[in-house]
């Protein structure tokens, strides 16, 4: 198989997620990072594009030349992942995705339900993979979950309750702080603070596991600094496909959480239970029966879950090699292989990226109607359409 070729816009020199996504994308031999557009600031982006062994003529200032240039390649990019701050994923993953790119785009999507739904309209008119990266779906673990749900060994999944909280934006003296306060006003953030950063991501792992989709939300979105426009800490009802019943609390204000993303889900006839900050055990009780721990790496876990786990058991894995495992799937698919396990869909599509979208919306919409039960389905995917 050849090397697939990557490029990156985004995820500069001390940014948040660029070493992960380098990590993920590059450590199967899968993807080769040939270009990018790094950093907001041009001559740093080519700067460190250079030291990460670009080649000077790939290494762009940013990325409208990096798409002008790119696109008259013959050796053209197999991937474009956009790991830029959210107001700008739109922009530039529609114009990657209408020049013909395969798209990788950080969550969330969009801004607003509308430029999902044309992200959406245009990855199928260009038959163009735009991928969204919930990349802890990734982790062995909930890939586990995942093939256990669908297995039916805990019955019909009755609840699932999500969480993602965590206690970073929770000093009142550093709000102001600028690298703090944008993802609190409007302008730059859109709807939604925390859960459009990290309840959305709860959110995901609840339908990608429970194989399920959100139907409907009533929230509560509360901003416990008073100087915050948007919330630092919301709970949210939803109910999905399958009669599921959902509960999610995500909060950036909960002081000792670190990086709080969990999901219980309970059957007729068990519970599964997964912490991110633990991945390399899940939770197991069967109705009637003993907890059972689940180590990642065990012998007899589903093959989803064993082909996305590298490390030897015991030995820590973590967030990266979660993106990688996105990576690879993407790679299998660009390449026409088939998926790892039949019938299970692993990377989050421009699909997942949409109804998040719409769900965090109708979230807030619920949140300012005091909690008023509202439709989460974006228009279309709405199934009589
Ligand atoms: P950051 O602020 O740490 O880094 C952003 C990087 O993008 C910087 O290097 C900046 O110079 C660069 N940049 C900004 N505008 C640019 C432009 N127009 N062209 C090229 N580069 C540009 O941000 P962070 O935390 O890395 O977040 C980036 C995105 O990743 C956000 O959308 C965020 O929601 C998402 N994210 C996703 C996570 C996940 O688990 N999937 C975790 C953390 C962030």
């Amino acid at each position: 198989m050849r090397k697939l070729l990557w490029g990156l816009i985004g995820g500069g020199r001390g940014s948040q997620i660029g070493p992960s996504h380098r990590l993920g994308a590059t450590i199967d031999g899968k993807f080769s990072f040939v270009a990018g557009a790094l950093d907001a600031d041009p001559d740093e982006g080519r700067r460190f594009g250079i030291e990460l062994g670009l080649t000077k003529s790939r290494a762009y200032g940013d990325w409208k030349e990096m798409l002008r240039y790119e696109s008259k390649r013959t050796d053209k990019l197999d991937l474009v992942t956009i790991a830029t701050p959210n107001s700008t994923h739109f922009e530039i993953t529609k114009a990657f995705l209408e020049s013909g790119f395969n798209v990788f785009c950080e969550k969330p999507m969009t801004m607003t339900i509308e430029e999902g739904e044309a992200i959406l309209a245009i990855s199928k008119k260009m038959r163009k993979i735009c991928a969204v990266n919930y990349g802890y779906s990734g982790f062995s673990l909930v890939r586990e979950m995942k093939s256990m749900v669908k297995s039916g060994i805990i019955g019909k999944v009755r609840l699932v309750k999500a969480e993602f909280a965590h206690g970073h934006h929770a000093d009142a003296t550093d709000a102001e702080n600028p690298r703090v306060r944008w993802r609190y006003d409007p302008e730059l953030a859109g709807v939604s603070a925390v859960m459009a950063d990290c309840g959305i991501h709860a959110l995901h792992m609840a339908s990608f596991v429970c194989g399920a989709e959100v139907l409907e939300v009533s929230a509560d979105f509360v901003s416990t600094i008073p100087s915050r426009e948007l919330e630092d800490d919301a709970m949210v009802n939803f109910r999905m496909t399958k009669g599921i019943v959902g509960r999610l609390w995500s909060s950036a204000i909960a002081i000792g959480r670190q990086h709080g993303l969990t999901l219980q889900v309970f059957g007729e006839n068990g519970g599964l239970s997964w912490g991110q900050e633990q991945p390399n055990q899940l939770n197991f009780m069967p109705l009637g029966g003993r907890l059972q721990i689940i180590e990642r790496g065990d012998q007899n876990l589903s093959n989803t879950a064993k082909e996305a786990s590298r490390v030897t058991i015991g030995h820590s894995e973590g967030m990266p090699l979660a993106f990688a495992n996105l990576y690879v799937d993407i790679a299998n698919e660009l390449s026409n292989i088939k998926g790892r396990e039949q019938g299970l869909e692993l990377y989050p599509s421009a699909e997942d990226g949409l109804r998040s979208v719409a769900a965090i919306h109708a979230a807030q919409a619920s949140s300012a109607e005091m909690g008023k039960w509202m439709p989460a389905v974006p228009f279309s995917l709405m199934p009589d359409i």
